[in-house]
């Protein structure tokens, strides 16, 4: 009888740390899942209204060419070599012309500005049209460019505050 009860208390001890393990993994895949719904994937195609949706796939494989071609400077949505000008929403927003939609981003990528529009960067900053320089541009398709826009429009959705937070603009 004593064995049984000892067994019985064994067995509710298992239970109780098996059971917050249980619910812990059961909260943190919900929250993934909420990371990924479709309001966090769809983002702004261009300046007129309309919007796209990503699947998450797309944005996970264009995590990697983010990090293969930018993450050298901009680790994490900040710009390492220009701290003014980051890959946030609000920046990216406040740029001439804005550069928070799609093809705002697409068009920078393909021929990058200063961030008042005024002149361009191609010389300093990787884009198609410097593509001589930038070898590396010429692997990314229009597909890619797209992708990479996705990328950096759901990161901060998706990475909170951990996406070039709080930072100064000009
Ligand atoms: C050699 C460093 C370097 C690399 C590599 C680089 N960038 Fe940049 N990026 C900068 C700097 C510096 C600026 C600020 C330029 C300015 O406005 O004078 C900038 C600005 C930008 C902006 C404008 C941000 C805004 O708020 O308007 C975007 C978008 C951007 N980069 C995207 C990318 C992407 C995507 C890649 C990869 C294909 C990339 N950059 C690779 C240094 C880099």
């Amino acid at each position: 009888m004593a064995s049984l009860f000892a067994s019985l208390g064994r067995s509710l001890i298992k239970l109780l740390i098996v059971l917050p393990v249980i619910i812990g993994l059961s909260i943190s895949s919900t929250a993934m899942a909420a990371q990924w719904d479709a309001e966090t994937l769809t983002v702004p195609a261009g300046s007129g209204g309309q919007q796209v949706t990503f699947s998450e796939s797309e944005i996970k494989s264009a995590s990697k060419l983010f990090k293969s071609n930018c993450a050298t400077c901009h680790n994490q949505g900040v710009t390492k070599t220009n701290q003014n000008v980051g890959l946030d929403l609000e920046a990216l927003s406040l740029a001439s012309p804005p550069r928070d939609n799609v093809d705002g981003l697409v068009d920078f990528l393909k021929n990058p500005m200063s961030y008042d529009g005024e002149y361009s960067i191609a010389d300093t900053h990787p884009g198609i049209s410097s593509s001589d320089v930038y070898v590396q541009m010429r692997s990314l398709n229009d597909d890619d460019l797209r992708l990479i826009a996705g990328y950096i429009l759901t990161a901060e959705k998706v990475q909170g505050d951990q996406w070039g937070g709080g930072k100064i603009y000009f």
